[in-house]
């Protein structure tokens, strides 16, 4: 049975004590309400990392993401922060290709093939993300564009690495507009990645990769998204601000699996 895993991505929101706050919430809730299958991350802004971590420190099953990493270990990039720096401080997990750091950051798949890079020789789990634009979709292209995202990137790892990561379909023309994919295009999409994984990878290790869908999951849409076999949870943005929706969303994860 594969991970089953709830992420918020706080993006640039908050202030230091309202993360504060959210994080402490959750891991009080988290903390009374565990659950062996299903991990819970937040990926909070950079500034706000540590004390994020002090406060999922010990709860099992929550863990704390970064939105984002620089591909090379040290040296003179003013302004970045190296995989080496959030595994420093106790950061486990990282964001990797979000739309919008390949829209407005001019990410491109070789700069992504490098941070997944150097994420892995920090042992940081990446959470991969790939998704088409509404006119790709518009021309029949999604598969494709998906296609192309892993192959320069994900599909260039080794076995042995392969394993240790997460990817999320976020299709791009729902990502903070309200509009969901339809259980059945998530469930599709996640097939072909699937496939291509397997393509790749061989179906054993396929099998065992979590894809997580993102796009304006909340708590009306979670339990028909989570009902989709190939849906392993979630990266929920706006829907994660809030203590109480992104643990309404936790629940419908935990009860799609009773
Ligand atoms: P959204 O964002 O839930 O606000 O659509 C998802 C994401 O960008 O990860």
């Amino acid at each position: 049975m594969r991970r089953k895993i709830i992420a918020g991505n706080w993006k640039m929101n908050k202030t230091a004590n309202e993360a504060a706050a959210l994080a402490q919430e959750l891991a009080v809730h988290i903390k009374m309400n565990p659950h062996d299958r299903v991990e819970t991350l937040i990926a909070p802004p950079f500034p706000f990392l540590q004390t994020c971590v002090r406060s999922v420190s010990e709860i099992p099953g929550f863990h704390v993401a970064a939105q984002n990493c620089h591909q090379e270990k040290s040296g003179a990039f003013t302004g970045e922060v190296s995989a080496a720096m959030l595994a420093s401080l106790g950061v486990s997990h990282v964001i990797i290709g979000h739309s919008e750091r390949r829209t407005f950051f001019g990410e491109t798949n070789d700069i992504l093939k490098a941070k997944l890079n150097a994420a892995i020789e920090q042992n940081l789990i990446p959470v991969f993300c790939v998704g088409e634009t509404l006119e790709e979709r518009n021309n029949h292209r999604q598969v494709l564009v998906i296609e192309e995202q892993l192959q320069h990137t994900v599909c260039q790892l080794d076995y042995a690495h392969l394993r240790q990561i997460v990817i999320a379909y976020e299709p791009v023309w729902a990502i903070g507009t309200g509009l969901t994919a339809t259980p059945e295009q998530a469930q599709e999409m996640h097939v072909v990645i699937r496939s291509l994984i397997s393509k790749s990878f061989g179906h054993g290790n396929a099998e065992i990769i979590p894809i997580l869908y993102g796009g304006s999951c909340n708590p009306k849409n979670a339990a028909s998204l989570f009902a989709c076999e190939d849906v392993d949870g979630a990266l929920i943005g706006g829907a994660s601000l809030n203590a109480n929706d992104f643990l309404s969303i936790r629940n419908a994860m935990i009860s799609s699996l009773a």
